[in-house]
């Protein structure tokens, strides 16, 4: 790596230098993107008043359906959001209050708050550093006999190893669940992820790969009584007879969990355009790969093979000491995405903590008055951050392209923007290890959590 004060990009912004994007690269990489037809099919839409299930259940049997296909599974059921997804999966693969569910300790807060929602005990699986994701021995390590499902969640797009993990529970007889929500349209070994367990739950949030107008979300599976005890919790528990028909009788405690119709409506159509933006995805990830391959310290996100990654996100790590650099994980981890926000384009942290060092886990607070523990004789499970080692050195150790904005790495321009600003940071690394010396060496869990 050159010592020398760059050039050819000039100095870093953060040094006093231009920035590379001076008005920042969010405006230039809006999502979802929008067509003019979009918005006239949901204004023909808010005219003809289709705005709630009842009025728009043929669109959305049409979405539920055609999610279903792309997932090789028979049935979708939608619902209002990810998470909302996720609890009707947990529901509908037979999770009840006092049950054990293992969830990665890396991942977003909703995976571990649907475990509460269900009065079930979070264990937590740790997660490679490498590929961001739990792995069968991580899960195996967090089984007991109370355990009654697994959540596996792709994270930033890219598969988990489901065939050990597929093996390993079905050998104990756990139901698996993925969350797909960063990975609708991934594959493992040619499968569509979503299909490949129990049941699968996506967010179809605006930000996300397969985008709707707002909040959304979607479960999957080909299990009928899996679909109608889903469908029960996502209706105020609702009787659902055996073809999915509700019957106004409510045996059970339930939600209302109704999807949107004019939202998911935009979410039908970019699933048509979902394999191109895939494929942009992966190009330029490919394209920034090949980048960092060139820069001594910093590592592109793993791809096992037989997993096809869509890039949701781009997790790189960096490695001070690979680059030769004095300052510590921290500083420069900080200084790289001070240098990187500075220059007009975003890298975010994507999650500050492990998901059992958050207070609703570390301190039990769940439901309140110590539920579910307090309520299952359950206090014995304790959340210690330190015994997930792997997600501590993944936070500690890399940053993430891909939001706030997640049109980012759909869009070449942006990416190619991305790839000059490594450049420039690695043509001015003096400057840029000086900087880095200066800050703070906080971990990230140590600092005020912040998205951006
Ligand atoms: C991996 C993952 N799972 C679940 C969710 C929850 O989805 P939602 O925000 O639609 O409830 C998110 C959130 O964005 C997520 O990133």
């Amino acid at each position: 790596m050159t010592t020398t004060v760059g050039q050819v990009h000039g100095r870093l912004a953060v040094d006093g230098g231009e920035a590379i994007v001076p008005g920042g690269a969010m405006m230039i990489s809006r999502w979802p993107r929008i067509e003019a037809s979009d918005i006239e099919r949901l204004a023909d839409q808010l005219r003809a008043g289709v705005l709630t299930e009842m009025t728009g259940h043929a669109l959305i049997r049409e979405f539920e359906a055609r999610v279903a296909r792309l997932t090789g599974t028979r049935y979708g059921l939608t619902t209002n959001s990810g998470t909302s997804a996720l609890h009707c999966a947990l529901a509908g693969a037979g999770v009840e209050p006092g049950d054990e569910v293992v969830v990665p300790a890396l991942g977003y807060i909703g995976c571990a708050a649907v475990v509460v929602h269900q009065g079930a005990i979070p264990i937590f699986a740790d997660v490679d550093p490498l590929t961001f994701n739990v792995d069968a021995a991580t899960v195996a390590a967090a089984l007991s006999d109370r355990t009654r499902a697994v959540i596996v969640v792709h994270l930033h797009g890219l598969p988990a190893p489901m065939d050990e993990l597929h093996e390993l529970c079905a050998d104990t007889g756990v139901a698996l669940v993925e969350d797909f929500s960063h990975a609708v349209g991934a594959s493992h070994r040619g499968r569509p992820v979503g299909g490949l367990g129990t049941v699968g739950a996506a967010s179809v949030m605006a930000g996300k790969n397969l985008p709707a107008a707002g909040e959304g979300g979607i479960l999957v599976t080909s299990d009928r009584d899996v679909r109608n005890r889903a469908a029960r919790l996502k209706v105020f528990g609702e009787a659902v007879d055996a073809d999915g028909g509700y019957q106004l009788v409510h045996d059970t405690l339930g939600w209302n969990y109704r999807s949107n119709p004019l939202s998911l409506s935009l979410a039908a159509r970019q699933l048509d355009r979902l394999a191109g933006y895939n494929e942009a995805r992966r190009a330029n990830a490919m394209r920034l790969d090949a980048t960092l391959a060139e820069l001594p310290g910093f590592v592109a996100p793993a791809t096992p093979s037989g997993a096809r990654h869509v890039y949701h996100m781009y997790r790189l790590r960096i490695d001070p000491r690979a680059a030769g650099i004095a300052a510590t994980a921290d500083q420069t981890r900080e200084a790289l995405r001070q240098a990187f926000w500075a220059e007009g384009l975003p890298l975010v942290e994507f999650q500050n903590a492990p998901l059992p060092a958050h207070p609703l886990l570390r301190d039990k607070r769940g439901l309140g008055r110590g539920c579910p523990w307090s309520c299952h004789g359950r206090e014995d499970v304790t959340y210690e951050p330190a015994e997930y080692p792997g997600a501590l050195d993944a936070l500690r150790h890399s940053l993430v392209i891909g939001m706030p904005s997640h049109g980012v790495l759909c869009n070449d321009e942006v990416v190619d923007n991305y790839i000059r600003c490594f450049d420039k940071v690695a043509a001015n690394w003096t400057a840029f290890e000086q900087f880095a010396l200066t800050l703070p060496s906080k971990a990230p869990w140590d600092v005020p959590a912040r998205l951006v």
